[in-house]
Order: structure tokens, then C-alpha cells, then sequence
């Protein structure tokens, strides 16, 4: 079994694991410096500095995005059952469409603060909905770990394709 799956590993090339995991650094960073309420965005510089961000995220993520498309293989070994290969898609789309929804949600915001409706109904609609994209990414990238690890002890090559510790020797 092992010797089938050893023939058969993939590993993404260097662009694609940057991408991956540069882009994880950068979903920590986002987090870490998280705004604790919207009266804090009464700070031009800091408002600023947030849409910013939030456009560079949001680049990065349309970049990955179309340079997967375009040259993602899955390093699923080739006897996965399609509803498997359809789950991990699934994933892998609704993780895209969720931490866009952070930083397009995160731009409203931060559009409505500066148009100066502060304290409507809409604003508070937007900071819930990019609380709830949150909350949805997080869970998602959690199956999304769990089912990195589900494969690293199988031993069939998925964890070694983008993950740069623990590989699999042979
Ligand atoms: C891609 C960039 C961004 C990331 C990763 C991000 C991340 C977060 C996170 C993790 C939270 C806490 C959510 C929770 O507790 O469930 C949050 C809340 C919030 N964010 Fe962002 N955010 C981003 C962009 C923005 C932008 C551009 C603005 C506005 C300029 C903004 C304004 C807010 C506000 C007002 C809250 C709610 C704070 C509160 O009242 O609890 N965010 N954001
Ligand atoms: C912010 C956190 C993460 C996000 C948003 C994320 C997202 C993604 C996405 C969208 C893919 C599909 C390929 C692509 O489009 O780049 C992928 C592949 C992969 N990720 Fe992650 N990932 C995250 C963290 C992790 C972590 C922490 C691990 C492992 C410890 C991991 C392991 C993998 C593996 C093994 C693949 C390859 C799957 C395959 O070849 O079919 N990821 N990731």
C-alpha cells in the first residue's frame, strides 16, 4: 500500500507553497491586530492602515486564487473517492470565498466609518457580517487542519505536498 502511494506522490512546487503559507502569516496578522470596537476607527491613521490592509489581503487572494486555478493538482492519492476529492474542493472554495468575505466586509465598514454613518443600522449589519465571515473561516480552516493531519497519519503523501515539518520520508 505504502509502495503504491509512494509512487504516486505529488509536491506542490515553491510558488504555490509561498502562496499557501505566506498567506497564513498573514491571516495570523490580521487577527492578532484586530480592531476591538469601531469607535477606535475615530483614528484616521489607524483607519487608513485597515483598508489598507484589507486591499492588499484581498489582492493576495484573487492572485492565489487565479495562479491555483490555473496550476492546482491535488496531492489527493488518485483512489480517493470523488465525494472525498468534492469535500476537500468544497473546502478549499468556501475558505476563498470566506476570508474574501472578511476583507470586503472589513473595506464596508471602514467605507460607511469614513462616509460618517457611524451609528447606523448598516454598519452595524456590515461589523456583523464580518464577524460571522469570521467565524465561518475559522471553523473551516479548523476541518481544514484536522484533515491535514487525518492524512499525515495515513501516510499518503497529502501532508508532505505543502507542509515544510514532520514529512514523510518514503
Ligand atoms: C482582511 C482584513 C481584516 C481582518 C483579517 C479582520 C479581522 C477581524 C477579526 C478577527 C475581528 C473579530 C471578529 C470576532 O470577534 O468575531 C474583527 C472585528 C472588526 N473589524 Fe476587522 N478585519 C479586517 C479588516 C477590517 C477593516 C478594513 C475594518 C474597518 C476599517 C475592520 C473593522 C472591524 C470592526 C469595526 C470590528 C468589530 C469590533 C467589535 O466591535 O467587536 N476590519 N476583524
Ligand atoms: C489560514 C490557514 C490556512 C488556509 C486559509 C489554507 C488554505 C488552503 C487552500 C485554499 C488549499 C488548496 C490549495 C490552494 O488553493 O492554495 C490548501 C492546501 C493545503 N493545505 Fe492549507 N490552509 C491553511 C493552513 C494550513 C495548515 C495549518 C496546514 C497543515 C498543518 C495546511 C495543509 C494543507 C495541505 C496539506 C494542502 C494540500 C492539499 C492537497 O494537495 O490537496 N493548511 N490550503
Amino acid at each position: 500500500m505504502i509502495n503504491n502511494l509512494k509512487q504516486k506522490k505529488v509536491e506542490h512546487n515553491l510558488l504555490a507553497k509561498s502562496l499557501h503559507w505566506v498567506f497564513v502569516f498573514m491571516f495570523g496578522y490580521g487577527v492578532l491586530k484586530q480592531i476591538q470596537g469601531k469607535e477606535q476607527l475615530n483614528d484616521t491613521g489607524l483607519l487608513k492602515s485597515e483598508i489598507l490592509f484589507a486591499l492588499i489581503f484581498l489582492s493576495f487572494i484573487a492572485f492565489r486564487f487565479i495562479y491555483m486555478k490555473k496550476n492546482f493538482k491535488t496531492s489527493l492519492p488518485s483512489e480517493t473517492s470523488t465525494i472525498h476529492r468534492l469535500a476537500a474542493k468544497f473546502i478549499h472554495i468556501s475558505m476563498y470565498i470566506t476570508l474574501s468575505g472578511i476583507a470586503i466586509s472589513g473595506l464596508g465598514v471602514g467605507f460607511l466609518f469614513w462616509l460618517g454613518y457611524q451609528n447606523s443600522y448598516l454598519i452595524e449589519f456590515t461589523i456583523w457580517s464580518h464577524e460571522l465571515f469570521f467565524s465561518t473561516a475559522i471553523w473551516l480552516i479548523s476541518l481544514h487542519v484536522l484533515a491535514a493531519i487525518y492524512h499525515r497519519i495515513r501516510h499518503d503523501f497529502v501532508w508532505s505536498s505543502m507542509v515544510p515539518f514532520l514529512k514523510e520520508d518514503n
